[in-house]
């Protein structure tokens, strides 16, 4: 499934993220949360790649703090409006379920449930078995605490920026596997041309328990579970927004 907000539609995905989270540049807190985790789990990080990192919110944000960052991602749009706004950005074009990048790198991070676009096992296995072998010291994951989400979903969003109005409808059912499928409508105004669009896009999501995740990193990686972009905040089913498991590699 192409989801458009991803592919043709990248150039809205940033309008989009602020719509559905209700939070403007919130990418400023996620990153920041990431920045702390280096910080307080390694001595020295500098070279991370961002999986799935779309058009490149976070690594734009660590390019400017420094760090040598490459951005992997599916989406040949995503990648090139990430270049064209960051020229020095190293962009890799692939698929989570076949990536053979011949690199190491300190650190990957793999932010806001993209991990969740995987829906073979074997496609799960060849992820983290990239990761086990290519990262050196520490990995970021991030999903939604799908273990407090309702079975069904409906909400209406709107949001704005200097060139676009956006209204979001979402609409999702939730499986007993945990299989997130969700259908969107965006209305679309262009404060330039005065027109308006209505566009259908839609989603699945596999959401992964934290079990298994552990079963794919194996006994050489600890592991501590944060419940939000917040150092302070450790994961607690019943309480956090979010599920982001930090796997470190065992000294
Ligand atoms: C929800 S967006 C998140 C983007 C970014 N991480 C962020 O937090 O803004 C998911 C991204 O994952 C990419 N993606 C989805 N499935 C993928 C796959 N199987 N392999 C590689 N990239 C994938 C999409 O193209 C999209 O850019």
């Amino acid at each position: 499934m192409k989801t458009k907000i991803y592919e043709n539609l990248a150039e809205l995905f940033p309008l989009w993220r602020e719509t559905t989270l209700g939070k403007i540049g919130h990418e400023k807190e996620e990153t920041n949360f990431v920045i702390d985790i280096f910080k307080k789990y390694s001595e020295k990080i500098e070279t991370i790649i961002d999986l799935g990192g779309g058009v490149g919110l976070h690594s734009e944000l660590l390019l400017k703090a420094g760090y040598d960052i490459t951005l992997f991602d599916q989406s040949e749009k995503a990648l090139s409006i990430a270049k064209k706004n960051n020229p020095n950005l190293k962009t890799i074009h692939g698929s989570f379920e076949t990536m053979d990048i011949n690199q190491e790198y300190d650190a990957a991070i793999c932010m806001w449930s993209t991990l969740s676009y995987i829906f073979s096992e074997d496609g799960r296995i060849n992820f983290y078995n990239w990761q086990k072998t290519h990262i050196k010291k520490l990995i970021i994951l991030d999903e939604a605490n799908f273990y407090r989400y309702d079975k069904k979903f409906h909400k209406i969003y709107y949001g704005e920026n200097e060139n676009y109005k956006m209204k979001v409808i979402r609409d999702w059912e939730l499986t007993d596997k945990n299989l997130k499928k969700t259908k969107f409508v965006y209305e679309i105004f262009d404060k330039k041309t005065g027109k308006n669009e209505t566009i259908d896009d839609a989603e699945n999501e596999q959401y992964v328990e934290i079990e298994k995740l552990k079963e794919y990193f194996g006994p050489k990686w600890d592991l501590e579970i944060y419940g939000d972009y917040n150092l302070n905040c450790y994961f607690n089913k019943e309480e956090s927004p979010r599920i982001i498991p930090v796997f470190f590699k065992k000294s």
